[in-house]
């Protein structure tokens, strides 16, 4: 199980094999392991099925994308506040292409949980294997703040019991983190 987080960190070098998502299902390229894919995209068409349209907004992100981007939080809300919602290069779990941010059609993916959308995807992701990856109330646990738009893909086994025991990936892992 390849787990990233405050503690874990990925080389600068680590990129794994991505494959495309479907133009319907991504704003803007996005990319994903081939299993991520397919399971994010069988996810996408199944809600829509219930007339709920999901999209990727952000998937892999490289070492150096990461890098800018966590500087840019730093430079617009400050270093204590960029540490609750972005990661720092090499812990983000963008970097692993098994990282998804949700979104909706119309809203901007920071009021993803105000959706229909959000409400289906909250109880039905773990079916295809995705976990939401920081919930509520576990950010002395993950150490982020909760982003109902972050899900990652563990595999079907997984998913579910981390679902249905309502845990995170460190508690699966009985990992602890330093809380910054
Ligand atoms: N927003 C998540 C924690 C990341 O930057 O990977
Ligand atoms: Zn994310």
């Amino acid at each position: 199980m390849l787990v990233v987080n405050k503690k874990k960190k990925l080389k600068k070098t680590y990129i794994p094999n991505l494959y495309q998502l479907r133009d319907c299902f991504s704003n803007g390229k996005q990319y994903l392991t081939k299993e991520a894919k397919k399971a994010f995209e069988k996810m996408c068409d199944d809600a829509l099925e219930d007339n709920l349209y999901l999209i990727a907004v952000s998937t892999y992100r490289s070492y150096n994308y990461q890098k800018r981007l966590y500087k840019q939080y730093v430079k617009t809300k400050g270093r204590k506040y960029a540490r609750l919602c972005s990661a720092k290069a090499g812990h983000s779990e963008h970097q692993t292409g098994l990282a998804v941010d949700i979104a909706n059609k119309t809203l901007d993916y920071d009021n993803f949980d105000r959706t229909n959308e959000f409400k289906w995807v909250k109880d039905n992701a773990y079916k295809y294997g995705f976990i939401l990856r920081y919930p509520k109330d576990k950010t002395m646990i993950t150490g982020y703040k909760y982003e109902p738009w972050h899900y990652r893909f563990v595999g079907f086994e997984i998913a579910k019991y981390i679902y249905e025991k309502s845990i995170t990936l460190e508690e699966y892992t009985k990992m602890t983190i330093q809380f910054e």
